[in-house]
Order: structure tokens, then sequence, then C-alpha cells
């Protein structure tokens, strides 16, 4: 942290110094933590120019498309490392070394099973509830089976927790699945790698069990690589935040799943493959283009533009990659919806309006095309992004626990009316 100042001007009184911050890279922060002296607060509605905290697991470089984990780029991570070190890499700082990775495998793997009693919670929700509600639902309930750790300031309950989240979430989603098809539901299986698993409690039944792919468990993988943890987007600092109030890990997550959920997050890879659907054919393109572009029109073009990165994405270039890989591996040819998805990120990138604006693919404009080649139906997409999201989230979590940190509570620009006296009821116009 470097000692350099801001001043700030401000007429009719003392100019007030604040201290400006640097980190390892990235952009300096002015620290406005001392202008409550002033009287005056920061406004900053989406915070746009805000910093909400310090920390030192994930770092964008939007101007350039670079995203670090731990300091490795994702690139790296999704061509040489796989989910679960990647996981450890995010929860301890480090990449584990081979015994370091051989524990935390069979420590995930054996907490991998839910309680028995919560399968009784799926029956209050309707075969066809969306399963993001039943996730929020469900993932919100684990809270009521650990009571022997949920003391979040306890380092060892804040481990166990964090393991249990990373380990049971395939579970879950894979019995959200189940649910809304009405098959039995499958219990994860200990022989199998963490993506094959996953795939396994989906496609498989007790009547069947068919060996899975190697192709798909590896583009699986990748897909929770990619989504593994992003800085503080906005399902992020949903966590950190209901963190902040000291309330249990398992909560915390359930809020952000709900967070997750909206389609200007990651409900995006849902709304991409809808949008394509509606879209339909590549003689169409120009119409929705010209829609995202009418600001009397709500629509946007899904699965395009992003808050930090004003380049490309570079979880889009892999999964774009990933993308050919796996339906060229499944042999599916001239896949109607990737040709449009690629036609469309065609005609946009040479579009003024979205040139001007930055406006590229982002991780969910292909990730839906992929779900949907491995067989997850497009109601589940936003699961699979809070499954893989969970590591990033219990990461921030443990990491703003793990040093003094205040409860969130913003304050605001109040408009409304002074203070006023009510009236009589017969005497209101
Ligand atoms: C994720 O934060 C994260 O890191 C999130 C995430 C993660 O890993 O956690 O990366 C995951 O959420 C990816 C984003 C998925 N969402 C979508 O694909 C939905 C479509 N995208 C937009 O809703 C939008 O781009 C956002 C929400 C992603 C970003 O919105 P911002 O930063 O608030 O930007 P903005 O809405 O102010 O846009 C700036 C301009 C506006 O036009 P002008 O007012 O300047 O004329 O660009 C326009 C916007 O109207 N614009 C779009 C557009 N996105 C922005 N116009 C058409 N289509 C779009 N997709």
């Amino acid at each position: 942290m470097a000692d350099k100042k801001a001043q700030l001007i401000i007429e009719g009184a003392a100019p007030v110094e604040l201290p400006i911050l640097t980190g390892t890279v990235g952009p300096d922060v002015i620290d406005v933590r001392s202008l409550t002296s002033t009287g005056r607060f920061t406004f900053d509605p989406g915070f746009m120019s805000t910093a909400s905290c310090e920390s030192k697991i994930t770092y964008i470089d939007g101007d350039n498309g670079i995203l670090l984990h731990r300091g490795y780029p994702i690139e790296q991570l999704a061509e040489k490392s796989d989910y679960l070190e990647t996981c450890y890499l995010l929860l301890n700082g480090e990449l584990p070394t081979a015994e370091q990775k051989a524990q935390f495998v069979s420590t995930v793997k054996n907490h991998t099973m839910v309680h028995e009693q919560l399968k009784t919670f799926f029956n209050g929700f309707r075969r066809d509830a969306h399963p993001m509600a039943v996730m929020c639902g469900v993932v919100g309930a684990l809270s009521a089976f650990y009571h022997d750790s949920l003391d979040i300031n306890n380092p060892q309950h804040r481990e166990i927790s964090a393991v249990r989240l990373v380990a049971k979430m395939p579970t879950l989603a894979a019995m959200v699945y189940k649910y809304s098809m009405g098959q039995p539901m499958m219990y994860p299986r200990n022989d199998l790698t963490y993506a094959e698993n996953f795939l396994h409690m989906m496609f498989n039944t007790p009547c069947e069990i068919k060996p899975i792919s190697p192709i798909l468990a590896k583009a699986m993988d990748r897909i929770f690589i990619l989504h593994a943890d992003h800085e503080q987007n906005a399902s992020t600092s949903t966590v950190r935040l209901a963190g902040s109030s000291g309330a249990n890990p398992f909560a915390c997550i359930a809020a952000g799943i709900a967070a997750l959920w909206g389609p200007a997050h990651g409900g995006a890879n849902e709304a991409v493959l809808t949008m394509l659907d509606e879209i339909g054919d590549v003689s169409n393109i120009d119409t929705f283009i010209a829609k995202a572009k009418d600001k009397n029109d709500p629509f946007k073009l899904m699965g395009f533009g992003h808050r930090v990165y004003k380049n490309r994405d570079p979880r889009a270039t892999v999964m774009k990659q990933t993308c050919d890989e796996v339906l060229n591996e499944l042999g599916i040819k001239n896949d109607p919806q990737l040709e449009l998805a690629m036609r469309l990120e065609e005609i946009a990138l040479t579009d003024p309006y979205f040139i001007e604006r930055s406006l590229y693919p982002n991780v969910d404009f292909y990730s839906g095309i992929i779900l949907k080649a491995i067989g997850i139906p497009t109601s589940m997409f936003t699961v699979i992004f809070a499954l893989a999201r969970t590591v990033g989230w219990i990461s921030h979590w443990k990491e703003m626990l793990s040093s003094p940190y205040k409860i969130g509570r913003p304050r605001q620009l109040y408009t409304g009316y002074d203070s006023r006296d009510v009236n009589k009821l017969e005497d209101r116009k």
C-alpha cells in the first residue's frame, strides 16, 4: 500500500486528505473511510467506481481480458489443472502438492452425501419448479443439519463448512434435476472423479449404470473451472454482505444463489439459449441486433457485455474452444444454435454500437451450447453455474472472516419527504 494522497476540496470547508492505496496490480483506490468526518458520503449506485474490500483471490484486468486466480491465468488452469485443484487454490492460496491434492480429493469425496432427511425437503416443491428456486431452498436448509460446525469464528468450522459445500453442491444439483424428472435420486460414488460423479448422479438410474464419457467429464470439469470465481461480482458481493452479519455459510451461499439467478448475472446462460431459440434463424439476427440497440426496447443481447471486461472475456474464448472440441468429439456437426451464435457474434462485433461500448461475448454466451450437448436441460444451466461458483463464494466468505471486518451497511442519498405530521383520516384528501 503506497502513501500517496488525494485531496478533496469542498467549498467553504477545509481540504480533506484521503490516502491512495495501491495493490499488487490494477487501479489504485482512494480510501474514503475518513470521509464521514466531513458529514458526507460517497454516492455510487451499482458500485461502478467502488472497491468494496481488499482481496487476494482473483484479479480481472478488464481492458486486456485477463483473469487470474491467485495469480494463475484462467487459460492455464483450464488447460493444465482440474476443478478440485482450482478449488484448493482458491480456498488455500496455493496449488496443492500431490500429497495435498490426494488428501483434499479424499476429504471432498467423503462429504458428497447429504443427510438422508434432506430428500424430504424436495417434496414441498412442484416437480416443475425452477431448479434455481429449489437450489435456494435446499442449500439454505443445509444449515439445519450442521449445528456442530456453525461457529463462523472457529477456523475449523469455516474449513469443514467450505469442504461440505464444495462436496455437496453436485449431489444437490443432481437431486434437483432428478426431482424435476420424477426419477430416483442417485447416491454419489467414491470411485469417480468430481465431474464424473456429477454426470453419474445426473444421468444414471438405479436400473442402468452407464460408464461416464471421459470427453463429457473433461468438458464438465472445464466448465466448473471457468465458473469458479470472478472477483466481487453481484453474487459474491451478496455472499460477503450476508457473511458480514455473521450469518452461517449455508445461508450466505443460498443468498449468493439467489443473486446469481438474475438474467443480468448467472441467469444469462439460460437466457442465451432462450434468445437463440427466439432468433431462430440467421435471417432474423439483424432484427434482434436492432432491438438490442433500441433504447426503448428492454431486450439486451444475452451473453454479451460485462461490467469489467471491455475486451474479450477470456473465459468465453476457452469456452468456445471447449465447445468446438466437445461438439467435434461427439460428432455433432453444424449445430444450428452454435452456427447461429457464431454468426450473431460476428455481426455484433462489426456493429459500431457494440464496438463503441466494448460489448463482447462473456462467459455465458457459449456455455449453454456445451451444457446442452452434454445433455443438461436449459433450466439447469444456472444451477451448474451456482455449483461451480460455490467455491469462489465460500473462498471470499473465508477470506473476509479470516481478518477483522465490519458488517456491511451502506448509507444513501435521501430525496424523500422531510419530517411532517400525520393528519386525521377524515382530513386527508
Ligand atoms: C455474468 O460481474 C461479473 O463478473 C459477472 C460474471 C461472473 O462470472 O460472476 O462475469 C457473470 O454475470 C456475466 C454477464 C451475464 N449477463 C449478460 O450476458 C446479460 C446481458 N448483459 C448486460 O445486461 C450487461 O452487459 C451487464 C449487466 C453484463 C453489464 O451491465 P453494466 O456494466 O451495468 O453496463 P450497462 O448496462 O451500463 O451497459 C453499458 C451500455 C449501455 O448502453 P448506453 O446506456 O451506454 O447507451 O452498453 C449497453 C447498455 O444499454 N449494453 C448492451 C448490452 N450490455 C450493455 N446493449 C445490448 N445488449 C447487451 N448485452
